[in-house]
């Protein structure tokens, strides 16, 4: 990884901020955006303050990017919201938005970060999804659902731009304790739990270990694929 380009979103905090430290201890230099400014520095570490649903802003930070660097070799799309709801209780507003940043986020910096991976035929790109997709987690249609389509976006995607020596994967946790799940109770989360084969939360090394998997230049045969981890599948 050393002097790569790694373009994270979300790296306020959680996973993002994780693999933001993780890959600047690689030796990268690591590019983050979230809605707010995280209260962190890193050396080797740039942040935009960017909303990943914002087209012109996505825009706007992978050419300041590519000018400041000359590249983007790796882009992870970590960028994510979630709301437990039954279907019947879910207002429209919160589907919008759960799609908005879940699915519309991923697009937007897929497009915008492959343009630039392009020019030097190049590119890793790992986007997240869930076990809830596996799983069909009741509570969690909406998000679940923004999460296949990325799966779905993916799988496409490594196909459009398997000749440009892109590729393009997915990785799909286990519940993870952030903010993310902070408001889902307890039960909850130990009835997931007990649906594992590997019966334990996950922990961000995981997460990063499959991503450090996925963005090997080595990887170069492997793409529109999903790792589910835990056991699930
Ligand atoms: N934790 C889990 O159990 C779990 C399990 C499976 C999958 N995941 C997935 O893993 C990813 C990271 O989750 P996490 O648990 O680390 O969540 P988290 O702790 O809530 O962090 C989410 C990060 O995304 C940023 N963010 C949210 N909306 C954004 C937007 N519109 N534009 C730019 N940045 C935005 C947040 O910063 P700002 O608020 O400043 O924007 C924050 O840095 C998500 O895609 C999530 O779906 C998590």
């Amino acid at each position: 990884m050393r002097d790569s380009v790694v373009l994270i979103t979300g790296t306020r905090k959680g996973i993002g901020r994780y693999l933001a430290e993780h890959y600047v201890r690689q030796g990268a230099q690591v590019v983050g955006c979230s809605r707010s400014e995280p209260e962190w520095s890193l050396e080797n570490y740039t942040h935009f303050c960017v909303d990943v649903t914002d087209e012109a802003a996505v825009r706007r930070m992978a050419a300041a990017v590519n000018k400041q660097f000359g590249r983007i070799d790796v882009l992870i799309n970590n960028a994510g919201i979630a709301s437990m709801n039954h279907v019947l209780l879910t207002p429209a507003a919160t589907a919008e938005r759960i799609f908005a940043t879940n699915f519309q986020g991923v697009f937007l910096l897929c497009r915008e970060a492959a343009k630039v991976m392009q020019r030097r035929r190049y590119g890793r790109i790992v986007n997240i999804s869930t076990v809830a997709v596996p799983l069909h987690l009741e509570g969690e249609a909406i998000y679940a659902a923004s999460k296949s389509a990325v799966v779905t976006f993916t799988q496409i995607l490594a196909r459009e731009v398997a000749s440009y020596g892109i590729t393009a994967n997915v990785v799909a946790p286990t519940p993870i304790e952030t903010d993310l799940i902070r408001s889902v109770p307890k039960e909850k989360i130990d009835a997931i739990v007990e649906r594992l084969a590997i019966k334990r939360l996950g922990r961000f090394e995981d997460v990063a270990n499959v991503i450090d998997f996925f963005v090997r230049p080595e990887s170069n045969y492997v793409t529109g694929q999903v790792i589910t981890l835990g056991g699930v599948g």
